[in-house]
């Protein structure tokens, strides 16, 4: 059976197995595809600045759109929850990087081995503080430093039960904050560079 393909952001069509993927995501969690997307249109417009060849570009769009797919192991009550995590809950719901990338993995061993690591290292901080490892600067692997830009940056720009989305003053005020400690700094650099354009991306985007 031909499973059909979805088409993310205007960049390419996905093939078969991403989109089977994508579409059970989807089909669970709405919200966690659609910000997924338009991680996705925002690390394609920075991948254009950084002049990345197609292979690349195609790995990081396949990356980022299923960067929380390991979500699909939780409700979506626990996912979307109004409250604070407890500390237990926190490490629960920070799992998602691993079993994404468990997932992945499976999908297919050989194609998939680069998406599943950037999958697993996206909540990775440059100095050595994020999760599932600790590891730090450039044992990341690059393109999970620029997913974790995008994913912060879709985060802040959107609605949450209990925020309204940040100005653009307060996101480019955090993200100078978090250079050189959550994030890779010429990354940082070159994002606030194209802060336009992402946000252009990404509103192109919404209502996936
Ligand atoms: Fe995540």
């Amino acid at each position: 059976m031909q499973i059909p393909s979805i088409r993310m952001s205007g960049i390419e069509t996905v093939d078969d197995r991403c989109a089977m993927i994508a579409e059970a995501l989807r089909l669970h969690d709405p919200e966690t595809i659609a910000h997924g997307l338009r991680v996705c249109s925002v690390v394609s417009s920075l991948s254009r600045a950084m002049n990345l060849d197609d292979t690349t570009r195609r790995i990081l769009a396949k990356a980022s759109a299923l960067h929380d797919v390991g979500k699909l192991a939780f409700g979506t009550d626990f996912i979307h929850a109004p409250w604070s995590y407890t500390p237990e809950e926190r490490i629960r719901m920070q799992s998602h990087a691993s079993v994404g990338s468990q997932l992945l993995d499976i999908a297919d061993p050989d194609e998939f081995r680069e998406i599943a690591l950037i999958v697993f290292q996206h909540h990775e901080r440059w100095d050595g503080t994020g999760y599932p490892r600790a590891i730090r600067g450039e044992g990341i692997h690059r393109l999970a430093r620029l997913v974790s830009i995008a994913d912060v940056f879709d985060a802040l720009t959107s609605k949450r039960a209990y925020r309204q989305p940040w100005p653009e003053e307060r996101i480019r005020a955090h993200f100078l904050e978090n250079r050189a400690r959550q994030f890779e700094p010429d990354l940082v650099d070159l994002f606030l560079e194209s802060y336009a354009e992402c946000a252009s991306a990404r509103e192109s985007t919404t209502g996936v």
